[in-house]
């Protein structure tokens, strides 16, 4: 293999930034030895769905599609009042609500990186390795869809201003809400993923989807973290602050709205009601914040956790106060 191509800087360097909560020190690694990396890993460590997962594996009607306390609904009196079948056809309907919500996400990162790549050099490792997450991603995508197929569901659409927002996120190139915008998504259903594909008493075709996408996201986590470094390291403090501040608005619209009521209405409950139950759970909103805590960890060690920014996070159960 050779050498990373050389660019004149050190491997790694630390720059710091100054926010309202103070200094921060970042630590930055080269954008070629990073992608060369994290093409070795592609090569190695890469998933065929097509022959990957065993879509043929029989459903057992009594297991759940992810761990019980990742549904919304869990130790709240709605989830008290369901039957096992019921709570398993929850689970179900969420798992497949998370995975179109993916796709949704995944739709638009393509576009992204394919609009990020078009600006840089085409012949680096940097460029190379976005084009690879293209690739992992349109797998992604097409497993996810696969699935719901699978389990006899389709799809859910966004919310119709959501599904038109979406077709303007790219209009513009900006590659701060790109990569941020991106962990915000891995990051947290990475969380609820990472407790779902070891657990023995999900459904096996449940198991294999989330182990592929979790070995693989973990490379596209580890690409947008470092290429955020190094934009944050050049914004402008008002820049930095803008996006932390439509961040952490992102996050809050996402955590409400990534289980599609219809969820709720399969079940039989008023779908309302229950976003209310789920919004106000202890459980959930403990839930919530475990899984981003990743993401958060990451925001606050780059500034996005500055003023406003997190009080947002904190008033949305994402943050602990
Ligand atoms: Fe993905
Ligand atoms: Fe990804």
């Amino acid at each position: 293999m050779p050498a990373p191509a050389t660019t004149g800087r050190p491997r790694t360097w630390t720059a710091a930034i100054r926010c309202r909560d103070g200094d921060h020190t970042l630590e930055l690694t080269d954008r070629e030895v990073v992608a060369e990396r994290l093409l070795r890993t592609s090569r190695k460590h890469s998933f065929d769905p097509d022959t990957d997962v065993d879509w043929d594996a029989p459903q057992d009607p009594d297991r759940f599609y992810m761990p019980p306390q990742l549904v919304s609904l869990y130790e709240t009196p709605l989830w008290d009042g369901l039957t096992h079948r019921r709570r398993v056809e929850l689970s179900k309907r969420e798992m497949c609500s998370i995975a179109s919500f993916g796709i949704w996400s995944e739709l638009q990162l393509m576009q992204g990186l394919v609009g990020h790549a078009y600006r840089q050099r085409y012949d680096s490792g940097h460029v190379a390795y976005a084009l690879t997450e293209v690739a992992d991603e349109c797998r992604h995508s097409v497993m996810f869809g696969r699935m719901v197929r699978t389990c006899g569901l389709r799809a859910n659409r966004p919310h119709p201003l959501e599904y038109q927002a979406g077709k303007l996120v790219n209009a513009v190139y900006d590659p701060i809400p790109m990569f941020a915008g991106t962990l915000l998504v891995e990051e947290f259903t990475d969380a609820f993923q990472r407790l779902t594909f070891p657990d023995e008493e999900i459904q096996p075709l449940i198991r294999q989807v989330t182990r592929i996408h979790v070995i693989e996201e973990a490379r596209h986590i580890k690409y947008a973290r470092e290429e955020l470094k190094r934009l944050v390291v050049r914004a402008s403090p008002a820049r930095r602050r803008v996006a932390a501040y439509a961040l952490a608005q992102g996050a809050r619209l996402i955590s409400a709205r990534f289980i599609d009521p219809s969820c709720y209405t399969a079940v039989g409950l008023d779908p309302k009601l229950a976003r209310r139950v789920a919004a106000r759970s202890p459980h959930r909103r403990a839930t919530m914040t475990w899984s981003f805590r990743k993401c958060t960890d990451f925001f606050d060690e780059v500034g996005f956790l500055d003023g406003r920014a997190r009080t947002v996070w904190q008033k949305a159960g994402l943050l602990d106060a």
